[in-house]
């Protein structure tokens, strides 16, 4: 099953970790994947890796954290390979703190990375595929930590800003047969052994092999793939889930406006059964008590 024949792949950050199991995927389905990575040696055992299977892949070293870089990247890929059908912006970067410690600093260049780097190499690519007339994909990576996550302000904010360029983007690129869709992946990479808990404890989890998310990218990105667009997976491991849009849940209607009188009567009493989940790990809401200061 070669359901990518004949397709030219960029896939950013894939120098290791889920990037490369992106790139490997791709190429196994029979794409030729541009590997873009900062760490060039990284980027280069990919693309040999692929060549020793006997796949096509290109390496760029471009830094998408401006638009020269993805450019850059786009550039090499259409240079090298004469087009580009598939575009996925993977390259991302963690800099955690706690909200009331973050700085600037921290939080632009977590932005800078996964925001702007996704906007900038979608729209270049967006263009490329607009002239070429017959159509893309792109798959972008959000993550469950956009439904909030102790210590990520950073981060969070990237990855719902993530999700939403998804969902706007295809509803705009459609008329160009575009598809956008995105992933929460999974896995155990240089990124996941950052991860702490609330104290600052490492947090054992199980091993998953980031790799296992390709298979789910290449499908999206193939024709198989033809009817989904603007939809967000969460994946890796055994697991595809889709991840539901936000959209409006129980409303109360009063004719002529509500006051606060009203609000006070029946917001509690009508829509506090509807506080779900708070926060990534899915925990029950906590604050039907109150929110009350408990320290430090
Ligand atoms: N690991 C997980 O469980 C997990 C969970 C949810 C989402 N994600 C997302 O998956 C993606 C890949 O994460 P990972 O765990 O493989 O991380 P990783 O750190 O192993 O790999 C990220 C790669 O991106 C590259 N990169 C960073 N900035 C770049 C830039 N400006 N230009 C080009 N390359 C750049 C890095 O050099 C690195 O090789 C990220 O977007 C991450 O937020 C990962």
């Amino acid at each position: 099953m070669k359901i990518l024949d004949k397709k030219i792949a960029v896939v950013t950050g894939s120098g290791r970790g889920i990037g490369k199991g992106h790139c490997v995927n791709l190429a196994k389905m029979g794409a030729a994947v541009v590997v873009n990575d900062i760490d060039l040696n990284q980027a280069q055992a990919v693309a040999t890796q692929i060549q020793d299977e006997g796949g096509r892949a290109s390496v760029c070293d471009a830094n998408i954290a401006a638009r020269e870089g993805a450019e850059q990247l786009i550039d090499h890929c259409r240079e090298t390979y004469g087009r580009i059908d598939i575009l996925v912006n993977n390259a991302g970067n963690l800099r955690d703190r706690s909200f009331l410690k973050m700085t600037d600093d921290e939080f632009d260049a977590v932005w800078q990375v996964h925001v702007k780097g996704t906007f900038w190499c979608s729209q270049i690519a967006a263009i490329a595929m607009r002239e070429q007339g017959d159509g893309g994909a792109i798959v972008n990576t959000t993550s469950g930590a956009h439904f909030g996550s102790f210590g990520q302000t950073n981060y969070s904010a990237a990855k719902g800003a993530i999700a939403s360029m998804t969902y706007t983007w295809a509803l705009e690129l459609a008329r160009y047969g575009i598809r956008v869709n995105a992933i929460g992946p999974t896995g155990t990479t240089r990124m996941s052994d950052t991860y702490r808990d609330a104290d600052g404890n490492e947090i054992q989890l199980p091993f998953i092999d980031p790799e296992l998310n390709g298979p789910l990218v290449a499908w999206l990105c193939s024709d198989r793939a033809k009817t989904v667009s603007g939809q967000v997976f969460g994946c890796g491991g055994s697991r595809i889930a889709h991840m539901k849009q936000p959209r409006y849940g129980k409303t109360l209607v009063k004719d002529d406006g509500w006051e606060c009188e009203s609000i006070d009567q029946h917001l509690l009493s009508q829509l506090r059964g509807e506080f779900g989940a708070l926060g990534m790990l899915g925990e029950p809401y906590p604050f039907h008590d109150g929110v009350l200061p408990t320290g430090s």
